[in-house]
């Protein structure tokens, strides 16, 4: 090997390395499991405060924004909430992707924060597709009647 690819081969392992994350946005896949104890106060705002809300917060403006995206605001759960499948891609980690293209620069998450931000979207997410039923009795039809369309009904 030449010494020009020699160097380039060693960069190229140096790159491989140092950023072992997806170089593109990629959805992670996590999901909630049942016995998930990551909430917005205990996680997710801590979260966000250590690493993003100092460019992504509905407070700064301009410059200020470090070049953040308009409505990409971390600085509430609805804020995060809006865009979860963003954050999922640029930053968390799960089964199908360990994201590292956020923060650009300055103190970055560990790589189990990363899981854990996964694992806490997908909870997000979860609660607002199927929330849990708070008692309110189903606006059912009346049953008018009708018979039914002769399936047994399931033994108890
Ligand atoms: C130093 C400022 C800075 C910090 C800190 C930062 N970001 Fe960003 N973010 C940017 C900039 C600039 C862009 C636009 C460029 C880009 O998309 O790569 C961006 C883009 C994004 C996008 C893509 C928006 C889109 O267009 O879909 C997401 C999602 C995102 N950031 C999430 C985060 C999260 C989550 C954190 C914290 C872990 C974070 N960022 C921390 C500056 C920052």
């Amino acid at each position: 090997m030449t010494r020009a690819a020699g160097a380039a081969a060693a960069l190229a392992v140096a790159a491989l390395v140092g950023c072992g994350g997806n170089a593109r946005p990629t959805p992670t896949n996590a999901t909630c499991p049942s016995d998930s104890t990551l909430t917005y106060e205990n996680f997710g705002a801590p979260f966000m405060e250590a690493y993003c809300t100092r460019c992504h917060s509905s407070e700064l403006r301009g410059a200020d924004r470090h070049g953040a995206p308009l409505y990409h605001d971390f600085d509430s759960l609805g804020g995060i909430v809006a865009v979860a499948n963003h954050v999922d891609w640029y930053t968390a980690a799960g089964p199908d992707a360990i994201n590292e293209i956020m923060p650009p620069d300055g103190d970055t998450p560990t790589l189990d924060e990363r899981y854990q931000l996964g694992e806490w979207l997908a909870c997000e997410v979860d609660q607002r597709l199927h929330p849990p039923d708070a008692g309110v009795p189903d606006a059912g039809m009346p049953d008018g009647g009708l018979v039914d369309a002769g399936v047994p009904d399931a033994a108890p």
